[in-house]
């Protein structure tokens, strides 16, 4: 069963499953963490508390972002931190994809499927409403992505 898209929209604690983060590597920072979580995603997380957008990053980050009209604002902030790989909806037709992704990415990976998010109490939903792509900014990310061996389309931007 898929979960609508706008269903996905409408709620934020859609937590990345554990295959994907394991295959791209240890991260320094989740600064969009949910408060309350089954597993650890980075070295450190900032949460809703924290408001992870005010704050310094440090190192490499993973940004699965809160969706709707407040994704745009972490993508910005990992186009200008260049160390990230963000996890969102393949919606490339968008204002925000073609500014920070089309335009400053460095590599996308078009999963093949679509993901099956987790809920924060460890249970795994329905596949999502929308295929999702991997975004890369930084070298290094580029190159945890050839090297996940998730399956999918890998397009090389610069
Ligand atoms: C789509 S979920 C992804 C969770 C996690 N990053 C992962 O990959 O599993 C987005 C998360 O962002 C959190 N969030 C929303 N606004 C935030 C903010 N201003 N600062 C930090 N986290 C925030 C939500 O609570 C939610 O847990």
């Amino acid at each position: 069963m898929n979960t609508s898209f706008e269903t996905y929209q409408r709620k934020d604690e859609w937590l990345t499953p554990p295959y994907i983060l394991k295959a791209l590597g240890k991260f320094d920072l989740d600064p969009c963490a949910p408060i309350k979580r089954p597993w650890k995603i980075a070295k450190k997380h900032y949460t809703k508390k924290d408001d992870g957008l005010s704050k310094v990053w440090k190192g490499r980050v993973w940004c699965n972002p809160p969706y709707g009209n407040q994704t745009a604002k972490w993508l910005s902030k990992c186009s200008l931190h260049k160390n990230a790989i963000v996890l969102i909806f393949a919606r490339t037709e968008t204002k925000m994809f073609f500014k920070y992704i089309w335009e400053q990415a460095d590599a996308i990976l078009f999963i093949k499927g679509r993901i099956k998010f987790y809920h924060n109490n460890g249970v795994q939903g329905d596949s999502a409403g929308a295929p999702s792509v991997l975004v890369a900014f930084g070298k290094r990310n580029v190159r945890a992505l050839y090297e996940s061996k998730i399956k999918g389309i890998l397009i090389r931007l610069k």
